[in-house]
This record gives structure tokens, C-alpha cells and sequence, in this order.
């Protein structure tokens, strides 16, 4: 195993039953918190009011800031940090979904440190690393996707740019996370799929790069996926399905903390490089839609490059059940079946489905590498030029999303 530091510090409340708890524990962070929601889904489906009764019913005094768009806007995070400076707020509460808690987060950010703008701040940027501490944060997740109620980080996007970046500290992690799965059933099925495959893409990234030190992280990361493989169809099947949404909902957090990686070497996150750039180009992109796109195409290039066989070969045999003595043979295979089940659950589509014409991939890489790659190139197992993202991005084009069910999948 590699050396690693690892430090959790939420206080993770899961189910309805621990409602009470968790707005008890917001009672330590002040008595003036900042409450922000996305673009009105938990109002207009009436779980607002009773988070609202929650925190009045503590003495909390309730600053409410509603709007955080998906791919959350700089210039909208900082009018909610102006509000929450002038109202003096002791803490940030996040409601929704990654958006909403990525910018609540820079919010905590920008009102610690009394800045006016977060674009500054995020990754290739003149004062990224210098924010020096942030508000306390707690969140309400409603998308089970992007584990944000547990992570250091904050991605933003700027549409003035066309760019999306992160900022990142572990001042950032929440305090405290309610992880309530009924306000989960109320989702969209494609919000669903796209948060599906986002939080298959934080486990399988290392999975693929950080090579074979770590075999509890391999099965930790393979029981993330597992459970994502065969919860998404039920959830199609059972949308208000508590204890199935419950589940999702569990697996994101999990994929994200921390532990997924314990151990492995470091490696890039080079589908999230990829796909920030994506969605920086096109904000009406989701994240996990994004990746969802990469996916074939990206495991395809390394496979052509030969890079990481074994690992995907691995992934085979441990989520599919596939066997094969040749390891070229069984990582292709892993590789056809994992395709058929993004096909299977509607994530399967071309870039240029998806708002990315081809006429944009040369910006777009040429973003990835600035932003992602330190001017020069990504990496992934070895190099990854601009030349060779484009083509990536081609090969995406190849992807039908006319799925012809030509096999059947046995998970
Ligand atoms: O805006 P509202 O009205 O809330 O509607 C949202 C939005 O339209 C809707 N929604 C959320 N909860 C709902 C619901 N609709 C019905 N019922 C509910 N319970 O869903 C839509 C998508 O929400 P959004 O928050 O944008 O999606 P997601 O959770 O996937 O977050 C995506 C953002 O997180 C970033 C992404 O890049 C993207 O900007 N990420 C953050 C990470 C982190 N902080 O660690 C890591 C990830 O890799 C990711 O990059
Ligand atoms: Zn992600």
C-alpha cells in the first residue's frame, strides 16, 4: 500500500428519522444561517417550508438565497456571498443538488475571507490555494451524484469564459450532511442516470490509473460500482422507491470520501479533466452526461494504447463475471458489456448530442490542457496530447444512441 492521509469530518445523518438530530447539531454553528436552493425544484415540491420550520423552530434565523444554477455561475455565487455578508449569516445550509452545494461552499469561502469573487480563486487562476478558511457548511443532498456533502471541493463554472474549475480545501467539507433518500424519488429519470454515472466515474478513475497497491480499495470501489450497476434499473423501475433511491444515495456518498482511493497510487482524474471542459463549454451539459459520453470512448482509447488491460480486465471479471485467460481478450469485453449497460439505462450518445459539435473539440482540449493539464497535456497511464483528446472526442461520434439491444447483459 501507498502512504495516504485521510480525514472525514462530516457528521453523516442518514434517513428521515435523524431529521431531528441533524438540525440539532446546526444549533452549534450560529443562530443566522444562509440557506440556498437551486432554480426551484425543492420549493415548487414542498420540501423547503418544513427545512425552513426546522431551523425557525431552533432559533435560527433564516436568510434564504435561491438560484444557484446547474453548473453553478461565479457571478451567481457571488451576489449570494454579498448577501450573506451583509446579513452577518454564521453558516452556509446547502438544499439541492452538487451545484448547490459546490456554491455554498465558495460562498462560506468568499464571506470568511470578505472577497467579492470566487473566479479568482478556482484552479488556473491567480489566488487558487490562497482562500484561508471558510464558513461552516452543512447540506441536504437531492441528487445522489456527486458526493459533494463530503468532499473538499467546490467546481465552478463562468459562462463569461466558457470555462468550469474547481477550488479545493479541506476547510471546505461540510460539518454535517442529512442524507434524506425521500427527497430523492422526486427525480427526473435522466437527472437520475446522469447522477449514476458520475458516481460510478469517482471510483473508477483510480480504479483504472492508481495501479494494484491497494486490493481493499479495488473491492471498496467495486462494491460502489456493483451497487450503481444494479440500483440504477430498479430505480427505473421503482422510481419513489426509498429504499432503492436510499441506496444510490449511499453509493455517491461513498464513491467520493476519501476511502476509494486509500492506499492506490495517485493518479489524474482524467475523465473529470475531460469533462469539465465539456460542460465549461456547454453549461447546459450535466457532469455525469458528460462522462456518461467519455466513457466508451475513453476506455477504447486506452485499450488501443494498450494502457491499463489489466485493469479493465479486473473490473471485468469482478463486476460481469467475465473470464478469459488472454487479458487483451477479457479487457475489451469488460469494456463491450459496460457499454451495453450504459445503452441499457440511456447513457449512451455522441458529443454532439449532447451540445459539443465537433467544431468546438479543438477549444475544448485546448481548455482541458490549459486549465487541467498545466498548458502542456493531460495524462492517463502515459500522455495524453492534445491530438489524442480530440480523437477521443471523435470517437465519441461513433456512439449511436439508437441502441439496437443486440446482446443481453447479465450482471
Ligand atoms: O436547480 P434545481 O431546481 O434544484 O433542480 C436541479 C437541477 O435542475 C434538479 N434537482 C435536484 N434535486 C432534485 C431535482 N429535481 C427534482 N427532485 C430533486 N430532488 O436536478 C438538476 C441537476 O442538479 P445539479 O445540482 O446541477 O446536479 P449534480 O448534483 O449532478 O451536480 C453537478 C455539479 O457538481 C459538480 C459538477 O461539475 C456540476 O457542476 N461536481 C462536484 C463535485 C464535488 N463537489 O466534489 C464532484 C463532481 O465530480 C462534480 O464535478
Ligand atoms: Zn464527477
Amino acid at each position: 500500500m501507498n502512504p495516504f492521509e485521510l480525514h472525514i469530518p462530516t457528521r453523516i445523518y442518514f434517513g428521515q428519522e435523524k431529521k431531528e438530530s441533524f438540525f440539532d447539531q446546526l444549533t452549534e454553528y450560529g443562530s443566522n444561517v444562509l440557506l440556498v436552493t437551486g432554480g426551484g425544484s425543492v420549493k415548487r415540491l414542498g420540501f423547503l417550508d418544513s427545512v425552513i420550520k426546522s431551523l425557525e423552530d431552533r432559533k435560527i434565523q433564516v436568510v434564504l438565497f435561491e438560484g444557484i444554477e446547474s453548473n453553478p455561475h461565479a457571478q451567481t455565487i457571488d451576489k449570494a456571498a454579498a448577501l450573506g455578508k451583509k446579513e452577518k449569516i454564521d453558516f452556509v445550509l446547502a438544499f439541492g443538488g452538487g451545484s448547490v452545494m459546490d456554491a455554498s461552499k465558495a460562498i462560506a469561502g468568499l464571506i470568511h475571507d470578505n472577497e467579492n469573487e470566487i473566479w479568482p480563486f478556482v484552479l488556473g487562476e491567480p489566488k487558487y490555494k490562497k482562500m484561508k478558511g471558510a464558513l461552516p457548511v452543512a447540506a441536504i443532498p437531492t441528487t445522489a451524484a456527486t458526493a459533494s456533502e463530503v468532499t473538499a471541493h467546490a467546481v465552478i463554472s463562468n459562462p463569461e469564459v466558457k470555462g468550469k474549475s474547481p477550488v479545493s480545501y479541506p476547510f471546505m467539507k461540510p460539518s454535517a450532511c442529512w442524507l434524506n433518500p425521500a427527497y430523492h424519488t422526486t427525480l427526473p429519470l435522466t437527472t437520475t442516470r446522469d447522477g449514476a454515472s458520475d458516481i460510478i466515474s469517482h471510483v473508477i478513475e483510480n480504479y483504472l490509473l492508481g495501479g494494484n497497491d491497494s486490493p481493499l480499495a479495488d473491492r471498496y470501489s467495486e462494491g460502489v460500482m456493483e451497487t450503481v450497476i444494479q440500483t440504477l434499473p430498479q430505480i427505473e423501475e421503482d422510481p419513489e422507491n426509498e429504499d432503492l433511491r436510499g441506496r444510490m444515495m449511499w453509493a455517491s456518498t461513498l464513491a467520493l470520501n476519501g476511502m476509494q482511493v486509500s492506499g492506490r497510487k495517485p493518479a489524474p482524474f482524467t475523465l473529470h479533466n475531460l469533462e469539465h471542459a465539456l460542460s465549461g463549454y456547454n453549461h447546459d451539459l450535466a457532469h455525469g452526461r458528460g462522462l456518461a459520453t467519455l466513457y466508451p470512448a475513453y476506455l477504447r482509447w486506452l485499450w488501443e494504447k494498450d494502457r491499463v488491460r489489466d485493469r479493465l480486465a479486473l473490473l471485468g471479471s469482478r463486476l460481469f463475471g467475465i473470464e478469459h485467460d488472454d487479458v487483451n481478450e477479457a479487457s475489451i469485453a469488460f469494456i463491450s458489456v459496460f457499454e451495453i449497460w450504459l445503452q441499457e439505462n440511456g447513457l449512451y450518445q455522441r458529443l454532439s448530442d449532447v451540445g459539443v459539435p465537433p467544431e468546438a473539440f479543438g477549444d475544448v482540449a485546448d481548455y482541458a490542457i490549459k486549465t487541467y493539464g498545466g498548458g502542456k497535456e493531460l495524462s492517463a497511464a502515459g500522455s495524453l496530447p492534445r491530438e489524442e483528446i480530440i480523437k477521443i472526442f471523435e470517437m465519441t461520434e461513433n456512439q449511436s444512441a439508437e441502441f439496437e439491444g443486440k446482446e443481453t447483459l447479465h450482471v
